[in-house]
């Protein structure tokens, strides 16, 4: 992974024109070069190179992007060579990313222990095969050597000092830094595990970091697992995810169970894409690590009171994480059956069948409201909203975020504006009248497409875009909001437009973003003007918003506002009076400018 600040150093200094003129001699046109294109065969040029933009667009074929792009393009290179080449002619060295030098330097610390953990999983294994009780165990509960192996399941024998055996020291610190030895009061040291059956815990790249051992009958506790250490950290770590991997790819869609051998006994039916969490309710980086290995991420519960809340709390931590094109969903196991039971009685079919009627997290959220609010009354109707605030404000996409929030607002018998307005969310969808249907005047474009095309012209101004204010329904609204999120992330907007084309390369945002990159290429750019036209165009979106929310509490007012909704609409009316006067002020200043 190449950082960003180093593309934006690198594109800030390779010149695009140089680059393209090593393979394509160029011609001055206006404040631009233009030649025939290098991607298409053509007799007159269509290909202009722009040294304001440092972007490069075939009007023919539609060839475009930055220095870097060129050089992917022409060379037929992958981005990390055009990158390599690029830094070469400048002088320049690619650094590797700090945080993958801090990975590294861990992994490397960490390097004795991963091998101790190793070492004990290969003698739980060869245990097992010695041991005739635990496999029968494991065989009782429908497991075959395939899936045993499949998984590293292991035995560790019954005895304090096993691992003796097999470790030279047994004394060692670094056995009780990773977990395998206890040291008691008096300073003696024993195996942690005894007599259990061993779930061996790999991170993603296959190492060993923790065990879960399994109890062969039904002693206290169940399972005992390895402690926090420096190699397993229980709330980041999904369990099965290196044996899961493929099947997820596979499917776009990752299951998450709640136990071990839920996991082991649904691949031993051949449904592979499971991973369970370790014991623990789903966490933010379990949820974020999850939105990362494909699309659908299903949460499996039992039907318990212990798995009602467990589902209720994996929906509230994955509000904050749900893009637009992502899904959530519950799936709540009939009867008393976790998936290993239920798979094993109803066999696969029946269990696919039941994760594909999953409950889609905006459903299970409407559906445990309604239950909890009771909202048949106005009280109830009251409460549903209530309940909904925090959970609503969690909702990171904003489509859906609209979608919860007109359903809520449904049942509770008010206007998406209400519901909006009362538990404190910004209005992304903004009504506005439609465009003529005249084919003669050009079709209106909306604000975002406006502050799009200013941005592209003067990239600084991305820093300033009022995020909440825009309705990122529309496309261009999108980009616009993928900008304002790059920005927050370290983007640096003034670095220039190239550097920006190469933030969104292979978004989906690409192609809006570089249609409109290609339409502003002949355009002057004059910076006061453009300044100018953004102020006005993000007054107009406040003052809009503003008369909203007015015309919204105003409207109430008739039937009576709280003392929280006086005082907010007072204050409203004083900032609409304030603006009303600095616009008056504005337009004097600068010649009748009106968006
Ligand atoms: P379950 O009790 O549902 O276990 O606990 P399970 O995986 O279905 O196991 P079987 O079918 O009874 O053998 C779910 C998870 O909670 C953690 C483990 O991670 C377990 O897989 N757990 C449970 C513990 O850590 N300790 C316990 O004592 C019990
Ligand atoms: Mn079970």
């Amino acid at each position: 992974m190449i950082p960003d600040s180093f593309i934006q150093e690198l594109l800030g200094r390779v010149d695009i024109v140089d680059i393209v003129e090593r393979y394509v001699p160029l011609k001055k046109s206006g404040a631009n070069f233009s030649a025939c294109c290098p991607f298409h065969s053509e007799k007159s040029p269509s290909f202009t190179v722009s040294p304001s933009k440092q972007f490069y667009h075939c009007f023919g074929c539609g060839a475009h992007g930055s220095a870097i792009s060129f050089l992917m393009q022409h060379a037929g290179i992958g981005f990390i060579d055009a990158v390599e080449d690029l830094a070469t002619s400048v002088g320049l060295t690619v650094p590797q990313e700090e945080r993958h030098k801090q990975a590294q330097d861990k992994r490397e610390q960490n390097a004795p222990l991963t091998e101790l953990m190793a070492g004990a999983m290969n003698y739980y294994r060869d245990q097992l095969k010695v041991s005739p009780t635990a496999v029968s165990y494991l065989k009782q509960r429908g497991l075959t050597g395939e899936i045993a192996a499949k998984f590293g399941l292991g035995y560790a024998p019954d005895g304090w000092q096993n691992l003796q055996k097999i470790f030279s020291d047994y004394n060692q610190q670094g056995l009780v830094d990773c977990g395998l030895v206890i040291v008691n009061e008096q300073g003696r040291r024993y195996d942690r595990f005894r007599d259990r059956i061993m779930f061996p815990i790999q991170d993603q790249r296959g190492n060993v970091i923790g065990f879960g051992g399994r109890v062969l009958g039904n002693d206290e506790p169940k399972y005992l697992n390895s402690p926090e250490t420096p190699l397993f950290e229980k709330g980041r770590e999904l369990y099965g995810l290196p044996q899961a991997r493929k099947a997820i790819r596979d499917e776009d869609t990752v299951l998450v169970v709640e136990g071990y051998m839920d996991v082991v006994g649904l691949a031993q039916w051949g449904v592979e894409n499971v991973v369970a969490t370790l014991g623990t309710a789903a966490t933010e980086a379990n949820i974020q690590k999850l939105l990362k290995q494909a699309n659908r991420v299903v949460f499996c519960f039992d039907r318990d009171s212990a798995g009602d809340r467990a589902a209720w709390r994996a929906m509230e931590v994955s509000l904050a994480y749900l893009t637009d094109n992502k899904v959530v969903e519950i799936l709540q196991m009939p009867g008393n059956q976790d998936p290993d039971e239920f798979i094993r009685e109803h066999g696969k079919e029946a269990f696919v069948e039941h994760a594909r009627n999953a409950t889609r997290l905006s459903e299970f959220l409407l559906r445990e409201l309604v239950k909890q609010a009771s909202p048949s009354t106005p009280e109830g109707r009251a409460r549903l909203v209530h309940l909904a605030k925090p959970l609503l404000q969690k909702v990171g996409a904003p489509v859906l975020r609209v979608q919860l929030t007109k359903e809520i607002a449904n049942r509770a018998q008010l206007s998406q504006a209400e519901v909006e307005a009362k538990c404190e969310l910004q209005p992304l969808a903004r009504t506005r009248a439609a465009p003529p249907r005249s084919t003669q005047r050009p079709m209106a474009r909306s604000v975002e497409f406006q502050l799009l095309k200013l941005v592209i012209r003067s990239p600084a101004l991305a820093a300033r875009l009022p995020h909440g204010l825009i309705d990122s329904g529309l496309a261009e609204g999108a980009v616009l909001m993928a900008i304002v999120d790059a920005v927050e992330h370290g983007a640096q907007p003034g670095s220039g437009l190239a550097m920006m084309m190469e933030f969104f390369r292979g978004t989906p945002h690409e192609s809006v973003l570089s249609a409109m990159v290609a339409s502003s290429l002949e355009d002057d750019h004059d910076p006061g003007q453009d300044e100018v036209e953004f102020v006005a165009t993000i007054n107009h979106l406040q003052n809009s918003a503003l008369n909203r929310e007015i015309s919204v509490l105003v409207e109430r007012a008739r039937h009576g506002l709280s003392p929280d909704e006086r005082t907010r609409l007072s204050a409203l009316l004083a900032k609409k009076a304030a603006a009303t006067a600095a616009n008056t002020a504005a337009l004097a200043g600068n010649g009748g400018f009106l968006v």
